[in-house]
């Protein structure tokens, strides 16, 4: 009784802290400041470590960022293509740095697109998934799998896509993908649920 009572104060408390502390939620400090850019950021900016890693560094100038993205491809590896590395160095400079006027030099995102693959591509999907193997997400195959008698399947896999989230498959959060059409992310949740075991 005096546990439960203990327990009842503790519970009130919480709820009352609730109203005026904003809680966050894991995913959302899980991942990378939402902007222009974002999207690459989270795609290739997570696979090793969490973004803590630039949200500890006080503002540095873009000179930092540029070092910093040469340092995680030279050193450690970090498999950006040539053709994303100014848009991260911008996206850094400007969320987590001093240069409040970058401006990004690549092309606005093409809402155009619709081919799976080349968004799979595109939007870093393919970062962290495979169709037949697991990486850091699930293969797709197996996701095809597990909702192939769920009338709702593609629902769940949109929600997936524009939210991201963990607990499904583990505890490692997927980003959400706020950037793409409805046309875009349906596209990618027929494709995804297409997907079968060889
Ligand atoms: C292939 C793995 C990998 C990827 C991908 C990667 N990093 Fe790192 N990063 C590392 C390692 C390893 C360290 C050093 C970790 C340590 O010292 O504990 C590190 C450290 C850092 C640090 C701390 C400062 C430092 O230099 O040690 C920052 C900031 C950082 N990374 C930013 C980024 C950004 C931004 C990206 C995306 C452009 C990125 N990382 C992608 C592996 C990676
Ligand atoms: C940074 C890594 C990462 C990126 C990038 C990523 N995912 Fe994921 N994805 C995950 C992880 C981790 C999970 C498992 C989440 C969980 O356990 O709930 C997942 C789960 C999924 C699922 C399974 C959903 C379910 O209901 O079971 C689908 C479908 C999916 N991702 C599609 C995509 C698509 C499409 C993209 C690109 C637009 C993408 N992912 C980009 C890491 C990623």
């Amino acid at each position: 009784m005096k546990k439960f009572l203990l327990f009842g104060i503790l519970a009130i408390g919480c709820v009352a802290t609730a109203k005026v502390v904003k809680i966050q939620l894991p995913v959302e400090t899980a991942v990378y400041r939402a902007a222009e850019g974002s999207q690459i950021a989270n795609s290739q900016c997570l696979t090793c470590h969490s973004a803590d890693y630039a949200a500890m560094q006080p503002p540095k100038p873009r000179d930092f960022w540029v070092a910093e993205v040469g340092k995680m491809k030279a050193k450690y590896g970090a498999p950006i293509p040539d053709e994303q590395t100014n848009e991260l160095i911008a996206y850094f400079s400007k969320n987590y740095g001093t240069d409040t006027a970058a401006t990004t030099t690549s092309p606005v995102f093409d809402n155009t697109v619709l081919d799976p693959q080349v968004l799979a591509t595109k939007m870093g999907c393919l970062n962290c998934h495979n169709v037949d193997k697991k990486v850091i997400g699930p293969a797709y195959k197996d996701v095809a799998a597990k909702y192939s008698k769920d009338p709702q399947a593609k629902d769940r896999v949109r929600q997936q896509i524009t939210h991201g989230g963990s607990g499904k498959w583990g505890t490692v959060p997927m980003p959400a993908y706020t950037i793409m059409t409805d046309a875009q992310v349906d596209a990618l949740a027929n494709w995804v649920l297409s997907q079968k075991a060889q």
